[in-house]
């Protein structure tokens, strides 16, 4: 992916307000790369942006071989659907499903059949070591096997980029530390992974990391990075 110049502002009222300033970022297939920095600095916007649920005010964003600024919502949402899996922080899982039906969800979208989507989805939660649990609601699983159900929700699709903003943030370090082997195992096999994290520990997982401030890129580096 390639982005140039991409800027981002909100309105309110008559106020506009300049969340990203000039973001020029170059992302190859197979890489992992964290994004750092205070919190208002634009790193989700980055994300929503990088992700296709947003777009940018200004500059282009050229995915996969295509324009993202020529697409249509329609064309958008189906690239979205094809090349990106997302992991959020809070994991969004529904809390009447079990985790199972979760994971069914994005193929239930696709119009995949019942019986196709049924055993995709339990491929995926064996794959993230979650066969004994994939009847259960979401309140009776742990933080830790609520965030790989998303993250096997996120793989089912088998899109070639994970997003993840904050994927350790409401975890304990040694369930954060376990995501992170997946998501790492993940990134061996082959897929893009961009991950928002605070935790210097937790970007060290990723080879390459960079820092946002105010809306621009400011580092840009595989060394070790601490912010203050
Ligand atoms: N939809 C929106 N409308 C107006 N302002 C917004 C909107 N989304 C974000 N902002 C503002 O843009 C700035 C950057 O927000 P963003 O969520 O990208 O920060 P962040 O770097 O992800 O922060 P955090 O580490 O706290 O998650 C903030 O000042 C925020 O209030
Ligand atoms: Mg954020």
């Amino acid at each position: 992916m390639q982005l140039k110049g991409i800027t981002k502002s909100f309105h309110n009222g008559d106020q506009e307000l300049q969340v990203l300033k000039g973001i020029d970022l170059t992302v190859e297939e197979g890489e992992f790369l964290a994004i750092m920095g205070p919190s208002g600095s634009g790193k989700s916007t980055l994300m929503n942006i990088i992700g296709l649920l947003d777009r940018p005010s200004t500059g282009s964003y050229d995915l996969a071989g295509q324009e993202v600024d020529d697409l249509s919502e329609n064309e958008l949402a189906q690239l979205r659907n094809k090349e990106i899996g997302f992991v959020f922080q809070q994991f969004f899982l529904l809390s009447k499903l079990t985790a199972q039906h979760n994971v069914e969800l994005p193929l239930i979208y696709a119009g995949m059949s019942v019986s196709k989507r049924k055993k995709l989805a339990q491929q995926f939660l064996e794959k993230v070591e979650l066969t004994e649990r994939m009847k259960h609601l979401p309140s009776e699983l742990s933080g830790g096997q609520k965030q790989r159900v998303a993250i096997a929700r996120a793989l089912v699709n088998s899109p070639s980029i994970i997003l993840a903003d904050e994927p350790t943030g409401a975890l304990d370090t040694k369930t954060g530390d376990q995501i992170m082997e997946l998501l790492t195992q993940l990134n061996q096999e082959g897929k893009t992974i961009i991950m928002v994290t605070h935790e210097p520990e937790i970007a060290d997982y990723a080879r390459r990391k960079i820092v946002i401030r105010d809306g621009e890129i400011t580092l840009d580096t595989t060394d070790s990075v601490r912010i203050d």
